[in-house]
């Protein structure tokens, strides 16, 4: 069974689909710890009511990025997972944590990668008028939402789609793929070949 330790700034609804999983036994895993960048945030709660240990390594406290970092990868180390998710988690991390926990790290980014990388997908996506938008979990690597890609979920755009129906929308279905994708990590069933994921059949 992965261990699994999630990353997360804010809402935490990613986070919660997760637990949910991982408490019906969907996952082969067990959340191990949340870590934080943000005191306020309501993935506190959630960890909390999920009995998930939480540590807080709050962004805001610390005079550099760099230092923060000192103690984020010292945390991360600490929870000895086999897995990070990055549920909401919104900064890069560096390339020192990138490169011990290589091939170890998830991301959930709300657009179709590779268009509309960065903060705000769902909104980029309004504004350059397209027709399909979505979701993409992927590794992280060490550029910005540029690893390979595991799972993509697709969603209309409406004529009269604002920023809030369509966030909505592409998130009732990060709510599927996300846990998707860590059941199949947990169950090893993710190949990595340069920028190619490949779907490894199920073990009986
Ligand atoms: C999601 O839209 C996710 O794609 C993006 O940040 C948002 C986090 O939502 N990376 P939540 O905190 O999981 O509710």
């Amino acid at each position: 069974m992965k261990q699994i330790t999630v990353l997360a700034s804010g809402r935490g609804s990613n986070f919660q689909v997760i637990l949910d999983c991982l408490a019906r036994g969907e996952i082969n895993g067990k959340c191990v710890a949340l870590i934080t960048d943000n005191k306020e945030a309501y993935a506190i709660e959630r960890a909390a009511a999920a009995d998930v240990p939480v540590v807080v390594i709050n962004f805001t406290d610390y005079p550099t990025k760099t230092a923060y970092e000192v103690d984020l990868f010292a945390a991360m180390k600490e929870t000895n997972a086999d897995l990070f998710v990055c549920a909401g988690y919104m900064r890069l991390l560096g390339s020192e944590i990138i490169q011990a926990f290589a091939g170890k790290i998830l991301n959930i980014h709300p657009a179709l990668l590779p268009a509309f990388s960065g903060m705000h997908g769902q909104q980029q996506a309004l504004e350059y008028g397209v027709k399909i938008a979505g979701c993409t979990v992927h590794f992280v690597d060490e550029g910005l939402d540029s690893g390979p890609i595991i799972i993509q979920k697709a969603v209309p755009v409406f004529d009269d789609d604002d920023e809030q129906a369509l966030d909505e929308r592409i998130l009732e279905q990060e709510h599927i793929a996300f846990p998707e994708a860590v059941a199949l990590f947990c169950d090893d069933r993710l190949f990595v070949s340069g920028r190619h994921v490949i779907l490894l059949p199920e073990k009986n």
